[in-house]
């Protein structure tokens, strides 16, 4: 039977009998990619903690934060059938204490590494700050011995790493692969907001992706110009390209010709949905 949880005390009075907890951290509006991580979870600890909680703190001021789909009630039906055992769905305030309804007043915060602002990080600023605030928040708040995240949010998954490895949190990160439509568009909360046509349009970023990666293993070493033709091929289709790039897939440095591990990462938005996907590759 899966516990809704709204209130970090509840939540530490169930937690108390259990001493093997994974969590999957979520902003909810579920879909298959997030049903995934919750298997890869149970399969790592007896007890499965998922929190849905849509953080104001990672979200721009010109962001989507207001419309950012919310559906608590689907969300936990499908986390039900995927046997999840509790959903924690806390309150800006319980997350927040120095909320005042209107600021959050979380004068503390995580401070990202450089990495963080390239990529994802350069228009979303303080974006990564939040995640990784948050997300030591709800590591406080749950203790768990294992977290679940998955690689469409490749540059997140390594700030988490480092947040756990720097802080020298108790904690193993366990990585997801990504979860694809059958046209290859990855799963997201913000493909509903896509309309017909832009959802069959939608599926040019991962093939774009994928050209990279061809013309990559055919011996093209010229990155930049891979990354510029994929940049114009898309903007001329209609997308606002913010990045395509090819890069470490350990340490997302920009690709050096020693580099055996390489993913290429691309965010560009289509009408006004931004939409984010990678491919890893061996070189
Ligand atoms: P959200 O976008 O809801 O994603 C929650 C988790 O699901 C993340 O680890 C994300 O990488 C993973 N995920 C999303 N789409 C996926 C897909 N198609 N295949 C596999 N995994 C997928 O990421 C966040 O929320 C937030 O930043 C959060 C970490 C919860 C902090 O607020």
């Amino acid at each position: 039977m899966l516990k809704i949880i709204e209130t970090v005390a509840e939540l530490r009075q169930a937690l108390k009998a259990h001493s093997n907890i994974a969590l999957v951290p979520t902003m909810g509006n579920l879909h298959d990619g997030h049903l995934q991580l919750v298997a890869i979870a149970k399969q790592q600890a007896a007890c499965v903690v998922v929190s849905i909680f849509v953080n104001p703190l990672q979200f721009g001021a010109n962001e989507d934060l207001a419309c950012y789909p919310r559906s608590l009630a689907a969300d936990c039906a499908k986390l039900e059938a995927a046997g999840a055992d509790i959903v924690f769905t806390p309150s800006v305030l319980e997350i927040y204490p120095d909320f005042d309804g209107i600021h959050l007043n979380q004068s503390m915060t995580i401070t990202a590494p450089a990495f963080a602002g390239q990529l994802c990080g350069a228009t979303r600023p303080g974006h990564f700050c939040g995640v990784a605030t948050i997300v030591m928040k709800l590591f406080n708040m749950v203790m768990p011995q294992v977290a679940v995240f998955g690689k469409k949010d490749f540059q997140q998954l390594l700030l988490l790493r480092t947040l756990v490895r720097q802080f020298n949190l108790p904690i193993s990160i366990v990585a997801a692969d990504t979860q694809r439509a059958a046209d290859g568009l990855a799963l997201s909360s913000r493909n509903g907001f896509l309309s017909a046509a832009h959802k069959i349009e939608a599926a040019q970023l991962q093939q774009h992706l994928q050209q990279i990666v061809s013309s990559s293993r055919q011996g093209q070493v010229e990155f930049t110009a891979l990354e510029q033709a994929a940049t114009s091929s898309l903007n001329s289709r209609g997308w606002q390209v913010e990045y395509f790039s090819v890069r470490s897939a350990l340490t997302l440095a920009v690709a050096g010709a020693e580099d055996q591990q390489l993913i290429v990462m691309a965010a560009a938005r289509l009408g006004d949905t931004r939409l984010i996907d990678n491919v890893e590759f061996l070189r």
